[in-house]
């Protein structure tokens, strides 16, 4: 039972965090630091008239650069990396 129990404690907690939490950032920083740097530095994200206001436009624009970079990534990949770009500079809620 105890196993049972925990098992479905995991689950819950699994449900509760949802897709933004679970992203991991350090595989976001990395994916980003091997395949991002050679068309804009990172304070082209923090510049004035940055043009991604949320994080949904954030999604999109990693995933037309990680095109425009030759990358291949996956939908979990480009979370990370739109999620490791918001929390690191960013930051929307
Ligand atoms: C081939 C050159 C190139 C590469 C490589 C590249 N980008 Fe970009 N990136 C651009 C250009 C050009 C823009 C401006 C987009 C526009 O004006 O439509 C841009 C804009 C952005 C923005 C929006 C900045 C803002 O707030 O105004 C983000 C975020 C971004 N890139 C993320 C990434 C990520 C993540 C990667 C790595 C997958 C990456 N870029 C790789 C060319 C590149």
């Amino acid at each position: 039972m105890h196993s049972v129990r925990t098992f479905t404690t995991l689950i819950a907690a699994l449900l509760l965090t949802g897709p933004a939490v679970a992203a991991d950032l350090a595989n976001g920083k990395a994916l980003h630091d091997s395949a991002c740097k050679t068309c804009h530095q990172s304070d082209y994200y923090t510049r004035k008239n940055r043009k991604i206001h949320s994080i949904a436009e954030l999604n999109k624009q990693v995933a037309r650069c990680q095109q425009g970079a030759g990358e291949h990534w996956n939908a979990a990949q480009i979370e990370d990396v739109a999620a490791y770009l918001n929390a690191t500079y960013y930051k929307f809620k």
